[in-house]
């Protein structure tokens, strides 16, 4: 696929076309170059719309959520970024409450806004960045919960039109879905999600919990939270650790002395100083217990 020349994407979507746009501002790590063009809708049906255009006009392009689980590149991206900020979510009363959430609502903050009506489920969500798009697409996760635990089913945009997915078709494993490893032209517009009856003190409660866990044990600042998968039966951040690497630095780019497994930007970082250190932890932890770890981040834009 190639990018087409502006006029004819600027015919095709007009004011809602931005060009040469940093993409640093919109990731969590707060690291990435330019998209060569940027569209940003701001519900599902809107998202819906845009995707079915570039797919019509075969045009490359990515979607971009809450960026918090991405490395862009400092080249940037060729093609379009689509930056989805469909935002809207209903809550569902009764016996068996849900909330209905468009995929650009941010996961946290409706793990909050649940908690806030009396409502459980999410609360370990409540400090988890990104958006429940990338939440469902990477099955998010903490606490020993995660996105497949509370999902009922999700509204996709796949080959044949608008469906609901549901958790079988999905096929979540840890960190992944059927979206992650198989179905690359599948998009998430929406998801519904179970929640508990419970009092609006006992939610607060529970969130608090999980909040101070959170706080004791992972960094804040500019980072994509977990680098790496925690490999079968052991922890990166253990192992990160054992290999002695925490504090290191490449550039501004360091390794938390508080988790080991996240990276922080602590100034003007490069997509490359980060990548240098992925490669050097890698390298290291390989040598040191024989273990590899697989990236959780996904490395966008052209490298
Ligand atoms: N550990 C060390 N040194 C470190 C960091 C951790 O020895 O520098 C040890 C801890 O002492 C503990 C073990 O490693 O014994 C596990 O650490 P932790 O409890 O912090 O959990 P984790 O496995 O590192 C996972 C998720 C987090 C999630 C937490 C809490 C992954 C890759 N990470 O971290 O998810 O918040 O559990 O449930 O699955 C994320 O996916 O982005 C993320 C932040």
């Amino acid at each position: 696929m190639t990018v087409l020349p502006q006029d004819i994407l600027r015919a095709t979507f007009g004011e809602r076309l931005h060009r040469n746009v940093r993409l640093a501002p919109y990731t969590s790590a707060r690291i990435g170059g330019p998209a060569d063009f940027l569209i940003d809708v701001r519900n599902a049906d809107e998202l819906s719309e845009v995707v079915i255009k570039l797919r019509e006009i075969n045009n490359p392009f990515i979607i971009l959520g809450g960026g918090s689980n991405v490395l862009v590149s400092d080249k940037g991206v060729r093609g379009i970024v689509v930056l989805n900020r469909a935002k809207d979510v209903r809550f569902n009363a009764g016996d068996l409450p849900f909330v209905w959430c468009e995929s650009g609502a941010i996961l946290s903050s409706v793990a909050h806004r649940s908690a806030a009506q009396g409502l459980g489920g999410l609360e370990w969500a409540a400090n988890v960045p990104g958006t429940i798009g990338g939440a469902v697409y990477g099955n998010a996760g903490a606490f020993g919960s995660d996105v497949a635990h509370n999902l009922i089913k999700a509204d996709i945009l796949d080959e044949t039109g608008r469906n609901w997915w549901p958790l079988e078709k999905l096929a979540f494993g840890y960190r992944t879905s059927s979206l992650k490893t198989g179905n690359k032209q599948a998009v998430v517009l929406a998801a519904e999600f179970n929640l508990i009856n419970l009092t609006k003190e006992l939610a607060q409660l529970n969130i608090e919990q999980f909040s101070a866990k959170r706080k004791a044990t992972q960094p804040p600042g500019a980072s994509m939270g977990s680098m790496f998968k925690n490999p079968e039966g052991d922890h990166a951040g253990r192992l990160i650790d054992a290999a002695g690497l925490k504090g290191k630095r490449i550039s501004s780019a360091e390794i938390s002395l508080v988790h080991g497994n996240f990276f922080i930007n602590t100034g003007e970082t490069k997509a490359a100083d980060v990548k240098a250190l992925i490669e050097l932890v890698q390298k290291t932890v390989k040598e040191d217990s024989g273990i590899d770890l697989e990236l959780e981040i996904e490395l966008i834009g052209e490298w």
